[in-house]
């Protein structure tokens, strides 16, 4: 489609009904973004890829302190899956022009201090029903976002964020009970590295009650060094989402022996089910290419939406608010079709913008 072509926001404020709260439920890792342009020499020192995501280690001890001093950093709140619970929120309200309160959940931890705050001040704006387990042994999770060109390469300090436990808040009546008020669920693999136990746990609840499981691959080295957790997970799963580059680990991973995005979407969605009554979905984006999406019944390929590429910004977390577009339709049980229409116009709109957010009034049109 191209982009002066009529856009989806426009057909669906016209069949917006009001969604009932808490229907979505988004659990992960809440970190906050320190975002800088960097030189090679930085990424050399702390032995970074140009594209890439990974977990902080011993190595990055100062890269943090450095970042913040060298270059000019800005911070944002991030952290993959409350930014599509973001999105997903947002484009609720922009394009069905509903009262967004709270339609979203999102369980994750986080420490008593600046950044714990400005978190959770950046949930509220965005109308996001956070329950975050707040503790004080640990900081608020941080993810460097080191800029060079078109590329960036993530490093993530959980910290608090991994502290997340099932059995100090998840378990706990007063969050089980927003847990199962939620139709629509959405996890990013990032979170198989704190507590695949919670993970598995609102698993057997949507599964138990034919409600629907969205996950993420993530990032490469989740499908390479958490292989058996995630194996654990994915037979509950409903939907699963990445991007080709996740894909072709995951396939090499699991032996797919194909290059083929096709032919590891059509593999993926093979894989056991446990809830029978749902056929699995395989969406797998691929930046400016197609969307490829695997169901039970074919392999279908999806344009994504024109755009000059002097109007991209940067497309840091497309693929974040590619799943909350997707999940805003899937709350309103649109056809597969509109879901995926819908992940592309968020990500449409988000690349225009500097990192995943969203403007005030969309200036797509
Ligand atoms: P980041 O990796 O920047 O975000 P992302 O959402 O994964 O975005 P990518 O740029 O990687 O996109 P993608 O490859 O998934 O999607 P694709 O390019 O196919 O990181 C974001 C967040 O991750 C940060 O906030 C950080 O906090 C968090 N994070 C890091 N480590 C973490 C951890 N351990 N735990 C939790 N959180 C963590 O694009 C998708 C769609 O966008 C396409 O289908 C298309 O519609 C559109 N699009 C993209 N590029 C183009 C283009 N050139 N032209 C037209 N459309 C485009």
């Amino acid at each position: 489609m191209a982009a002066d072509e009529p856009q989806p926001a426009k057909k669906l404020k016209l069949e917006a009904k009001p969604l009932r709260q808490n229907i979505l439920f988004g659990m992960g890792n809440p970190l906050l973004d320190i975002c800088a342009i960097v030189d090679k020499d930085f990424l050399c020192k702390y032995g970074l890829k140009t594209n890439d995501q990974i977990l902080a280690d011993e190595k990055h001890k100062g890269l943090f302190d450095e970042l913040v001093s060298k270059f000019k950093v800005e911070y944002r709140a991030g952290g993959s899956t409350q930014n599509s619970v973001k999105v997903a929120q947002v484009s609720l309200f922009q394009w069905m022009i509903q009262q967004p309160h709270k339609v979203a959940t999102f369980f994750g931890c986080i420490g008593r201090d600046k950044f714990g705050d400005i978190l959770k001040e950046k949930a509220e704006e965005a109308h996001v029903d956070a329950h975050y387990y707040e503790q004080s042994e640990q900081p608020t999770g941080t993810c460097a976002a080191c800029i060079t060109g078109d590329n960036r390469s993530l490093v993530a300090n959980l910290a608090a964020a991994n502290c997340y436990r099932r059995e100090k808040h998840l378990d706990l009546k007063e969050n089980w009970q927003l847990v199962e008020k939620a139709r629509v669920y959405y996890i990013a693999g990032f979170f198989i590295t704190v507590s695949t136990e919670s993970i598995l746990t609102v698993a057997a609840h949507v599964c138990e009650s034919n409600k629907t499981l969205g996950l993420n691959l993530s990032a490469p080295f989740i499908s390479q060094f958490f292989k058996e957790d995630l194996m654990k997970i994915i037979p509950y799963v409903d939907i699963l989402f990445g991007n080709e580059t996740e894909a072709a680990t995951f396939a090499r991973e699991q032996g797919f022996e194909t290059e083929d995005i096709k032919e590891i979407a059509k593999k993926a969605q093979r894989l056991p089910k446990v809830n029978k009554k749902r056929q699995r979905i395989i969406v797998f984006t691929q930046g400016k290419d197609d969307t490829i999406v695997a169901t039970a019944d074919n392999v279908t390929a999806y344009p994504v939406l024109d755009i000059k590429q002097d109007d991209i910004v940067d497309t840091n977390g497309a693929g974040d608010a590619f799943v909350g577009g997707f999940l805003s339709q899937l709350l309103y049980d649109q056809p597969l079709e509109e879901c995926i229409r819908g992940g592309h116009y968020a990500a449409n709109v988000i690349i225009r913008h500097s990192g995943c957010t969203f403007p005030e009034t969309p200036d797509f049109h």
